[in-house]
């Protein structure tokens, strides 16, 4: 056989045997047959040196002729496997946005999102850092740190939800290396210790995020809803930064005809503690249904970082001292807008997300 029906012959088989195969893989297996050292065509360019010289430059053009033959079968099948692939893979991954597309209607984020959005800024603008924390807490980070150990009563201020990890109902990430139950976080407070145990004084941070407790949705109250978490660490801080601070706040996010006035209170982690109340949004402190005619809103909880908390976190506070401050963004942004049932929130009907 002469040298030409040599690479004729392994042309077409090549191309022959590329045309017979149905897939990328297979295509891909086949390339060290096709182009590699092993190849025929290959084999044969080892060859060359055997030729006659006044035939080498034509038996090269041929093969060369030969190779590239190979090569556009090759790209075309190529070409036609990642078409096809991209078509299947286009079919499993559809969604049908036809609903939203007929009707015009371009997403935004949630209300509660925009709200934290909009918290976050504010305190931003005022010099705080944000913060973030994980949901699935140990019961050191949600309750001991925040002196609140097993069996302290005010433990029951949170319905809490403990995590079935299976056989692993507890992991060893207390203090000390102790045994702990995981839970998902009951307030934001959790963050204010990683903060405190992660970076020294001063802090000036805020903490937003989701929470959860053991409730029955109804109109004021949901198992998942979100807060947002002051804290502040610094040399003299006392309270009167704190309601300072809080007032500045109310001001600079509803506005200056709204105040905040505190009012005291107990909380486990802080001391003094306080309750937080605004002038009511909706009648700006005339008295209407909304406030019970007292013409002020119970926002949230406050209070001066107790020193076992302090100690806790191995902050000395001789040295330090620091408030902390924490509310609900949901019901915020309940009263901001009147809705009136906060499972509506939720319930991801359209006709009532698109109107903020
Ligand atoms: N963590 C408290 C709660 O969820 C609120 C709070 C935060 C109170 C910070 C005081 C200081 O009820």
């Amino acid at each position: 056989m002469s040298v030409y029906d040599q690479i004729a012959q392994a042309r077409s088989s090549a191309i022959g045997e590329i045309e017979q195969v149905d897939d990328m893989e297979s295509l891909t297996a086949l390339e060290p047959m096709l182009f590699g050292k092993k190849s025929t065509l290959g084999s044969l360019k080892r060859l060359m040196s055997e030729v006659d010289e006044a035939e080498r430059a034509e038996v090269g053009q041929a093969l060369n002729q030969a190779q590239t033959d190979v090569r556009d079968a090759h790209t075309a099948i190529k070409e036609r496997f990642i078409a096809q692939n991209r078509r299947f893979q286009l079919e499993t991954e559809r969604l049908d946005l036809t609903e939203s597309l007929a009707a015009n209607k371009r997403g935004h984020l949630h209300l509660v999102t925009q709200t934290m959005e909009r918290l976050e800024d504010v305190f931003v603008g005022m010099g705080f850092t944000v913060s973030e924390g994980p949901q699935a807490e140990t019961d050191w980070y949600n309750f001991e740190a925040l002196n609140l150990p097993a069996a302290h009563p005010a433990r029951s201020m949170f319905d809490t939800l403990y995590l079935d990890l299976g056989e692993r109902t507890e992991i060893g990430d207390g203090e000390g290396g102790e045994a702990t139950n995981i839970l998902l976080r009951t307030h934001t407070s959790p963050v204010q210790i990683r903060v405190m145990e992660s970076s020294p004084p001063p802090i000036y941070t805020v903490c937003p995020g989701r929470v959860f407790r053991r409730d029955t949705a109804d109109a004021s109250h949901m198992p998942v809803f979100h807060q947002i978490e002051g804290l502040v660490v610094d040399h003299g801080i006392s309270l009167t930064d704190l309601a300072g601070t809080l007032n500045e706040f109310t001001a600079a996010y509803f506005g200056g005809a709204i105040r905040s006035r505190l009012r005291p209170s107990y909380f486990p982690f802080t001391e003094p503690s306080a309750e937080f109340d605004i002038t009511c949004v909706i009648c700006e402190g005339d008295g209407c249904q909304t406030c019970q005619r007292t013409g002020w809103i119970e926002l949230g909880g406050c209070g001066m970082v107790h020193p076992n908390v302090l100690a806790n976190c191995g902050i000395d506070s001789e040295e330090w001292t620091g408030f902390a401050f924490g509310f609900g963004i949901d019901r915020l942004a309940l009263m901001r807008y009147g809705i009136k049932d906060l499972r509506d929130m939720y319930t991801n009907d359209v006709r009532f997300l698109e109107q903020f």
